[in-house]
């Protein structure tokens, strides 16, 4: 890559510096024979040390249940590699951080073992004559999150360097809690072990490139801030669509229901980025605070057993890209009496200065038409007294897409003269693709949200009280649909755009999804 094409590409970590430097590391993962250890963590850490981007002391120790041995481990990481990286397994690479790569065996609810973790850390440290840091990634169910942090604290991990460069960190995975007593709960289990400083909560939402572009977008181009408000703006549209059903996930997914697998945290990040105030300065603080208060703006939902500003379905059988599919009800794992959503929409009304009277709709599902996660800003329409819709003149609503996944770019849609004798219209596109001006190499999301974490950079995570406001909008809802049971669950075609009863959130205001096609 040219270096003019990297100073484009990251003009806000220019003069940071913050992709260099991390301290000395030892890495913990807890749930390391689990699923995202090998399709996701190793695999990033792994690309962080291509790009030369590991500290120059790594050390990575899998800790789980299963009795594994540190070679079986090596071997089951060597397999992930080969299976997910997006780059090909580089043995001279790998092997520097494959030779300081152990497993640690026990239970986490067992002091002991954690005991004993502590004095492996401890005795690399000594054998390496220099303090280290210790990070500890918990990738595990989130029934056994508090035991873990219960003991990171008893066996005196948590505190090691405290208030020092070296400060032990600790990264947590979703589900951050199941409501917001929950989370409450959590947050209050953490912060008796940890400060808030140490504390890194995983969206990987905003690890993905697009999503930090917003920022870009809105406050390094001075066209976009004068008109991104309500003065400008009809509506804002966010899409969090996947094709892919709940496979093999099904037991789990049934406790959970849309909402709070990709609302409450990944689809929430993107309305707090692509609402909030631009921060003061691009310090992890200052950037949250933003975000929360934000989130905080947004008005409780109106909930009714029919109307109101939610819907929920689930997806019945259908076509994806043609081939036919189950519905939610036939796939693995789902009870005969669920009441679990796979796709939700929301209304949302943020009273704020910038956006009081825009309607923010969002929506997510499984087993959509495809895979599209985006974010439309539609413009208000011009006056109708020269161009006007009809047969002559075919006007759309000027419409900014950021398009998150998967062809990241951004698209304006406008309106042009066709080409002839006639004075006729219609609406073009204008369009910026990541991958024509970049190439299609990108990071993955999770590599940057481990560097970030072994830096010390806490921008892209969540902090405490961001996730309980989130989770204070969302809480009533779920209580609602509980109540309601099957009651108001729709139904929609695996393979279409979700529920027609989601027409009726937008129908008010004769707004109309964007099909994303
Ligand atoms: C996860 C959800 O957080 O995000 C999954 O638990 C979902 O259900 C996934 O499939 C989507 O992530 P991505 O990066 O593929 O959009």
């Amino acid at each position: 890559m040219s270096p003019e094409i990297e100073e484009v590409r990251h003009p806000f970590l220019k003069g940071l510096s913050k992709h260099r430097g991390a301290p000395p590391t030892v890495a913990v993962i807890f749930g390391a024979s689990g699923d995202l250890t090998a399709r996701k963590l190793v695999p990033a850490i792994f690309n962080l040390g291509l790009d030369n981007l590991l500290p120059g002391e790594f050390h990575l120790i899998g800790f789980g249940r299963k009795p594994i041995t540190d070679e079986d481990f090596r071997e089951m990481m060597d397999g992930a590699i080969d299976e997910y990286s997006r780059r090909p397994l580089n043995k001279e690479i790998w092997e520097r951080v494959r030779q300081n790569m152990s497993y640690h065996a026990g239970g986490y609810d067992e002091a002991a073992a954690f005991d004993s973790l502590a004095e492996k850390i401890n005795q690399i440290e000594k054998d390496l004559g220099r303090d280290m840091q210790r990070m500890f990634y918990v990738s595990t169910p989130p029934a056994v999150f508090e035991p873990i942090i219960k003991n990171l604290g008893s066996s005196g991990m948590a505190k090691v360097h405290v208030h020092t460069k070296l400060a032990s960190k600790v990264v947590i995975e979703k589900p951050f809690g199941r409501n917001l007593d929950s989370a409450r709960e959590l947050n209050a289990v953490i912060n008796d072990v940890f400060e808030e400083p140490q504390v890194y909560r995983i969206d990987h939402y905003l690890g993905k490139e697009t999503v930090q572009d917003l920022l870009v977008q809105r406050f390094a181009n001075s066209i976009f801030e004068p008109i991104w408000n309500r003065e400008f703006v009809d509506c804002v549209q966010i899409t969090v669509a996947e094709s892919l059903g709940v496979g093999s996930r099904g037991g789990y997914y049934d406790t959970s229901g849309a909402l709070r697998d990709m609302i409450q945290n990944h689809t929430m990040q993107l309305v707090a980025l692509t609402a909030m105030e631009p921060p003061v300065s691009l310090d992890p603080e200052s950037i949250r605070d933003e975000k929360v208060k934000v989130i905080k703006a947004i008005q409780p939902l109106k909930l009714m057993a029919e109307g109101g500003d939610v819907v929920r379905a689930r997806y019945a059988k259908g076509l994806v890209k043609g081939e036919p599919v189950k519905g939610y009800m036939e796939e693995a794992g789902i009870p005969a009496d669920s009441s679990t959503e796979t796709y939700a929409a929301m209304r949302l009304a943020i009273n704020n200065w910038r956006w009081q009277g825009v309607p923010f709709y969002i929506r997510s599902g499984k087993r959509m038409a495809r895979r599209a996660s985006e974010i439309a800003i539609q413009f208000k329409r011009p006056p109708g007294i020269l161009f006007s819709e009809g047969d002559k003149f075919n006007v759309a609503a000027n419409t900014m897409v950021i398009s998150i996944q998967p062809d990241e770019g951004v698209t304006l849609v406008m309106n042009s003269k066709i080409p002839g004798l006639e004075t006729r219209t219609q609406p073009v596109k204008m369009h910026f693709s990541y991958s024509t001006t970049f190439g299609s190499n990108t990071p993955e999301a999770y590599e940057r949200l481990i560097l970030d974490a072994m830096v010390g950079d806490s921008t892209l995570f969540i902090r405490g009280d961001e996730t309980e406001a989130s989770w204070k909008l969302v809480t009533p809802v779920l209580k609602h649909w509980e109540e309601c049971g099957q009651y108001g669950l729709e139904e929609y075609a695996a393979g279409s755009w979700g529920p027609v009863a989601s027409e009726r959130l937008l129908g008010e205001r004769q707004h109309h999804w964007r099909r994303s096609g």
